[in-house]
């Protein structure tokens, strides 16, 4: 009876825990998805801006470039913000770094809210830049938070949570698209609704117990905090058994996550898995979706666009399921394949539509399957890898690192997609054919299975000459995951 009250307790904990922390990545998926659907709304406001300030209508060409500066501005507020989730992670702690970026959901939220009624378009690029920021800060502390208060054996299916919710939040958005009258005061409700609510909840949420320990050496908080959400029985016992293990776990810096040789594979792995999760295309179907279908002669490419988000959802369901049984390895390999036979799909139906009409519904349908096996694996699987291939010290700088790639390769396909399209018309999806058979390849050849093994054991396995007191982790590490359930129960010491 203990046993399972003990469960009970330690499952309550990880539950509210996990559930706050996706909320953030719930928001990043909504400012994903809402900004690409009322282009003509937020366009119209810029212009009877315009005409308010000048008297006369905005010229095409600055509208142009005002609509592609809201847009870009937002990646490179999240490729700034994720370069910093490192130092800020170690400064803060992951939680409270996680309740201070509310302040910025808050700030962005309320510039772009006021925008409208402000009668100004430099608030609405601000609000958009700082909305980035959140959204890149989120990107890389909820991952890690979830990765370090899951036990081994639902690490995966909890860190696709954070997924879930993103895709969730970009459906939301899609959604409200169609009863849109006014984005700004959408926009503004939103977000202060779901921060409000993660300022209520994340207080009640204990902090990484892997952090407090490891970095911060506070056994007690880190115990109280374990007891609560996971065993982390590794932690419990490395003071006592093995006190050069804080050595071993200092701080790393992101030039020396290149330098050393013991970090320089899974680094590289790391920023690849983000590429391959990017460079797929699968933001081009996010973002210009419904110009997409339309060019496929979908009748109705807004509703095709919704349908696009349920798949999008509802693969992601099917990941949770599948990544604890299959492993992320063959997962992401199965999504990159299935995504390169869809875009050759989609690319010969693109070709023949003229010739044949109902390639439309082959295209469209292509065009499901590509986002479907992108949720399989390149979707969900690169946000947790990252937090799983290193080790405690390393892992702010590389969370870093590989949030810093991905947010820079977002900004390249969301700002360079329009002018491939334009120059290569049907064939421009055969670029990411060619780029996903790469990535395949890689992951074939350099990606290994993290599914059921412990952090140490999965940064062991890429140093050539294992410290022997790694041998000892691998012991307990493997003693942890067996008895992940038991909360404090499962103590060795
Ligand atoms: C991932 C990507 C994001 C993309 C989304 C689509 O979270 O990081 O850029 O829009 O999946 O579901």
């Amino acid at each position: 009876e203990r046993l399972s009250r003990v469960c009970l307790g330690v499952t309550g904990t990880l539950a509210l825990s996990v559930f706050t922390a996706v909320l953030g990545s719930f928001q990043f998926g909504y400012n994903i998805g809402v900004i690409n659907a009322p282009q003509k709304i937020i366009e119209a406001d810029y212009n009877a801006t315009w005409v308010h300030r000048y008297g006369e209508p905005i010229p095409t060409a600055t509208l142009t470039t005002l609509w592609s500066l809201s847009v870009a501005i937002f990646s490179i507020g999240g490729m700034i913000s994720s370069f910093c989730v490192g130092v800020i992670s170690e400064w803060l702690g992951r939680r409270k770094a996680m309740l201070i970026n509310n302040l910025f959901a808050f700030i962005g939220g309320g510039l772009m809210g006021m925008a409208k009624i402000s009668r100004s378009f430099e608030m609405m690029i601000l609000g958009r830049f700082v909305i980035g920021a959140y959204c890149g800060l989120a990107s890389g502390l909820v991952p890690m938070y979830v990765g370090e208060i899951a036990p081994t054996s639902l690490r995966g299916a909890l860190g696709t949570l954070h997924q879930l919710a993103i895709v969730t939040g970009i459906l939301i958005a899609q959604v409200q698209k169609l009863s849109l009258h006014n984005v700004f005061n959408n926009m503004t409700v939103n977000l202060v609704c779901s921060t409000q609510y993660i300022m209520v909840l994340l207080p009640f949420c204990p902090e990484s117990p892997r952090f407090l320990y490891i970095i911060r050496c506070q056994e007690h908080h880190a115990k109280s905090g374990e007891d609560q959400v996971t065993t982390g029985i590794e932690l419990q016992t490395h003071p006592k058994t093995h006190p050069k293990r804080m050595d071993m776990e200092r701080k790393v810096s992101i030039a020396e996550l290149f330098r050393s040789p013991m970090y320089r594979q899974p680094i590289i792995i790391a920023i690849l898995l983000q590429l391959s999760q990017q460079l797929s295309g699968v933001n081009a179907i996010f973002y210009y979706s419904t110009s997409i279908f339309q060019k496929a002669g979908v009748q109705s490419p807004v509703y095709a666009t919704i349908g696009a988000g349920v798949v999008n959802c509802a693969f992601t369901v099917v990941s949770l399921f599948l990544v604890e049984r299959t492993g992320r390895r063959t997962l992401h390999m199965l999504g990159l394949s299935g995504m390169c036979g869809c875009a050759i799909v989609m690319t010969i139906a693109l070709a023949l539509l003229d010739s044949v009409p109902w390639m439309s519904y082959i295209s469209m349908l292509a065009i499901f399957g590509f986002v479907a096996f992108f949720e399989v694996g390149p979707g969900p699987i690169p946000w947790f890898f990252v937090a799983e291939l290193f080790s405690q010290g390393p892992r702010p700088a590389a969370m870093a690192v590989a949030g810093f790639s991905n947010w820079t390769a977002n900004f390249i396909i969301g700002f360079g997609f329009q002018y491939l399209a334009e120059l290569c018309g049907p064939y421009v999806f055969l670029i990411f054919a060619v780029l996903l058979v790469f990535f395949l390849i890689f992951t074939f050849f350099r990606v290994p299975e993290t599914r059921g093994k412990t952090f140490d054991q999965i940064s062991a396995s890429f140093s050539k000459h294992p410290p022997a007191m790694m041998d000892l982790d691998m012991e307990l590490g493997k003693r942890s995951t067996e008895l992940d359930y038991l909360g404090g129960e499962g103590s060795l010491d």
